[in-house]
């Protein structure tokens, strides 16, 4: 599909790449922790911005949504008549970025190192909505028209559980139309090999809280007359999962769909090296569920994990008191077809279960999402792997992450999206992470997968999409 506008696209690219690199960083530069209440004002700054560039570029009917939470920014552009309407999302907000002293430069002031970008959001998920801007901006400018409708959704609460998404989504229903959505918020596979995401995993995340007495005892005065707090938590934790990695909450396979044989046999056939990925951790083994390979276990099965653990004295020196209380921060990575809701009770009700009785044991819901599958013969899903063949040079291999996009699945649920994980950031990124980068190749070119992305859709046709 190469043609004269290929070649304006690629000239209006190199005309504007000192730009580009510029606005990217500026995007980076504002501080959007959606977790963080201080950050408030910065999020709808950075929706601002984003909702002026789409502006600047040709994209109409540009909003900054009121949510409850941080705003979604919403735009589209819908000339193409006759053609697909496609649904584009990725997330403007970021990670925390504690511990700030791993960084090797400041997370909000990106600096280009050897090739690649290196901030906070940089990759998860600013240098993607960014790459999206780009590719719109170029089609707009030399070719006057998008050979696909779009409509952006740009959200500021991913990192933060899209508890409010869920309801604006469904509020906007019929504005939100089209034939499919493009999520772009994964990557590529280990080597930095061209990937599809094909499934997600959901989430629960819990919070556990043990209480004593209303303060502090002195561990002499009461030690082996009363429950410990930490004690008593440390014996909940451990009641939570056996040693070969099997979660003991009754009822939490139950609704586990088990992976087939022809599902094993693909996974087993990624170029995966596990000595080289042990190595590159750092670690002296992986550990894992029984009779799992490591990439059945991270992308393909649930999880218990403990993300948070604190009680008493954390100073120097030593303390020595029974503490009053205990917590634990506690999450799930689900898979098809575990339901949130369900296995929040199902572990309540055990770690009440076997909470002794000389503490108080509460065990709160904080946030959660459903696990998502995305089918790999759709042709969305099959002009996305042209475009990246086309573009990267190399077919893309279809991988099941075991991060989670909790609004993938609203999307397919609520709006009856078939949903592409279309994303371009590198394996190990430093996501979440000190010292995120993105990888300025896989930026550059995602550009021109999303422009011959839209090409190859509109190739399709509406009819060619519906199968
Ligand atoms: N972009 C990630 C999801 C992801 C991670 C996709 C790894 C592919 C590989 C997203 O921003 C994220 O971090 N999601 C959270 C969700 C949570 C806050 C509900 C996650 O996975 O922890
Ligand atoms: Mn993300
Ligand atoms: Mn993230």
């Amino acid at each position: 599909m190469t043609t004269a506008t290929d070649q304006a696209f690629e000239e209006f690219l190199a005309a504007h790449a000192d730009e580009r690199l510029e606005s990217y960083k500026e995007l980076v530069r504002i501080p959007s922790i959606s977790a963080l209440p201080e950050h408030v004002p910065d999020c709808r700054r950075a929706a601002e911005w984003i909702a002026a560039d789409l502006e600047r570029i040709g994209i109409e009917h540009v909003e900054v949504a009121e949510t409850g939470g941080h705003p979604v920014v919403y735009g589209d552009w819908l000339h193409a008549a006759g053609a697909p309407t496609v649904l584009v999302y990725c997330h403007y907000d970021v990670q925390p970025v504690d511990p700030l002293e791993l960084w090797t430069s400041p997370p909000f002031e990106p600096v280009v190192v050897g090739g690649r970008i290196l901030g906070r959001g940089v990759a998860d998920d600013k240098g993607q909505l960014h790459l999206h801007l780009r590719a719109t901006e170029a089609l707009l400018a030399t070719r006057g028209r998008l050979p696909v409708n779009l409509r952006f959704v740009f959200e500021g609460d991913e990192e933060s559980n899209s508890v409010n998404l869920e309801a604006w989504l469904r509020a906007n229903r019929d504005r939100l139309a089209a034939d499919f959505a493009v999520i772009s918020d994964t990557g590529f596979f280990e080597g930095n090999i061209p990937a599809i995401t094909i499934a997600l995993r959901g989430m629960m995340y819990a919070q556990i809280d043990v209480t004593g007495t209303a303060v502090d005892l002195h561990s002499g005065g009461y030690g082996g007359a009363v429950d410990n707090p930490a004690n008593a938590l440390a014996r909940i934790i451990a009641g939570l999962k056996d040693e070969d990695g099997r979660i003991l909450v009754p009822g939490f396979y139950d609704d586990v769909v088990e992976l087939t044989a022809d599902e094993r046999r693909m996974i087993g056939e990624l170029p995966f090296d596990e000595d080289d990925y042990l190595a590159r951790l750092g670690l002296p083994a992986l550990h894992g569920e029984a009779g799992y390979s490591t990439l059945e276990r991270r992308g393909t099965r649930p999880t218990l994990d403990v993300n948070g653990l604190w009680s008493g004295f954390q100073g120097e020196g030593s303390k020595t008191i029974i503490p009053a209380n205990a917590h634990a921060k506690v999450s799930c990575r689900l898979v098809s077809n575990q339901d949130p809701d369900r296995i929040f009770g199902a572990f309540r009700d055990h770690v009440l279960a076997i909470a002794p009785p000389g503490v108080r044991v509460d065990v709160r819901l904080l946030g959660g999402g459903r696990p998502s599958h995305t089918p790999i013969h759709h042709p969305a899903t099959q002009a996305a792997a042209r475009a990246l063949e086309a573009t990267f040079g190399r077919a893309p291999v279809y991988i099941r992450e075991g991060g989670s996009i909790p609004v993938c699945a609203t999307f397919e649920e609520a709006l009856d999206l078939p949903v592409v994980l279309l994303g371009f950031d590198p394996p190990d990124n430093g996501a979440h992470a000190p010292n995120e980068w993105m990888d300025l190749t896989n930026y550059e070119t995602g550009i021109r997968t999303i422009a011959r992305m839209w090409d190859e859709v509109a190739e399709v046709g509406i009819a060619g999409l519906a199968g």
